[in-house]
């Protein structure tokens, strides 16, 4: 037997033939074939938890719908990834989502509820809907009301990559929420401020505070901005920085999730110590 053929899997995936190395997920042979899954928990720099469901796909003999994201590609599997049964599935999915939470600042999930043509008007709004935007400090302010609880801030602010565990899942049912301990003031918890968390989250629940305060100034205009990557200069380990600007003023610093240094996260420095750059008093009405 040759190494190939134990290390390989064969599949059916939308009854096309695909080979893949074994330990390949359902979405990354998808993705490699053009076949488009929809995500929201997963990201391609933390470990998948399962949260969402919307990536579920058809797996004959399977009572359930499987979740590509996590699920290693089987020999002789018959996968179908846009069925009616996946359809009606996403479609749930959404609905909850865009009931329990302020989804306006989510295109992606905006273009998958036109998709799917998910009508959250059949249920009624929770409470958590009402909750004020925390605003603590200078660098992000934390707007609950838009959290879809896809876990992905606490997996970077945990082993996945700042290891500082100063948040977390709290609460059950309609009650869970993401947390410091004790819902201590972020401050006075353990973080340390890195903002790999709001790099990670897709609603813009967490928001970089200068980003939130153009929004609030209703003069945020995608049109105006530019996105320049250069190199963070506070230390030798060299971290790529995607400076993001509107005229020329900016609102927020990233880093592409597929960079081999960074994986898409920063320090404190990094991602925030651009204030001798532009102090942020330049925009902020807020700021003292
Ligand atoms: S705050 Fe953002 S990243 Fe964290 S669980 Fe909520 S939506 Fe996900
Ligand atoms: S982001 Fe932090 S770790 Fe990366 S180069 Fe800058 S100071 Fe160093
Ligand atoms: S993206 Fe797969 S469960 Fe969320």
């Amino acid at each position: 037997m040759t190494r190939d053929t134990k290390t390989d899997v064969t599949f059916s995936l939308n009854d096309l033939t695909v080979t893949v190395p074994e330990g390949t997920t359902i979405l990354e042979a998808a993705r490699e074939a053009g076949v488009e899954i929809p995500t929201l928990c997963w990201a391609s720099n933390l470990t998948p938890v399962n949260a969402c469901r919307l990536c579920v796909v058809e797996l004959q003999g399977s009572r359930t719908l499987v979740p590509a994201c996590s699920r290693e590609c089987e020999p002789n599997a018959v996968i179908h990834t846009d069925s009616e049964r996946v359809a009606l599935s996403r479609k749930m999915v959404l609905e909850f989502l865009d009931t329990t939470n302020d989804l306006t600042e989510s295109p992606d999930l905006q273009n998958l509820i036109d998709r799917y043509g998910a009508d959250s008007s059949r249920y009624s709004k929770p409470k958590r809907m009402d909750e004020d935007v925390k605003i603590e400090d200078d660098l992000f302010i934390r707007a609950y009301d838009r959290c879809v609880l896809c876990y992905k801030c606490v997996e970077a602010c945990g082993d996945d990559a700042q290891f500082t565990f100063a948040i977390s899942m709290a609460g059950r049912g309609s009650d869970m929420r993401v947390s410091t301990e004790f819902e201590t003031p972020l401050p006075d918890s353990a973080c340390v401020y890195c903002g790999n968390c709001v790099g990670v989250c897709p609603t813009n629940a967490l928001q970089f505070k200068a980003e939130f305060d153009l929004r609030q100034s209703e003069d945020w205009d995608p049109q105006r901005q530019t996105s320049t990557d250069t190199i963070c200069s506070y230390c030798g380990v060299g971290c790529t920085l995607e400076v993001h600007t509107q005229d020329n003023e900016i609102f927020k610093v990233t880093s592409p999730s597929d960079h081999s240094v960074t994986s898409g996260h920063l320090c404190v420095k990094g991602r925030f110590g651009w204030q001798y750059v532009q102090p942020p008093t330049r925009r902020s009405p807020t700021n003292h």
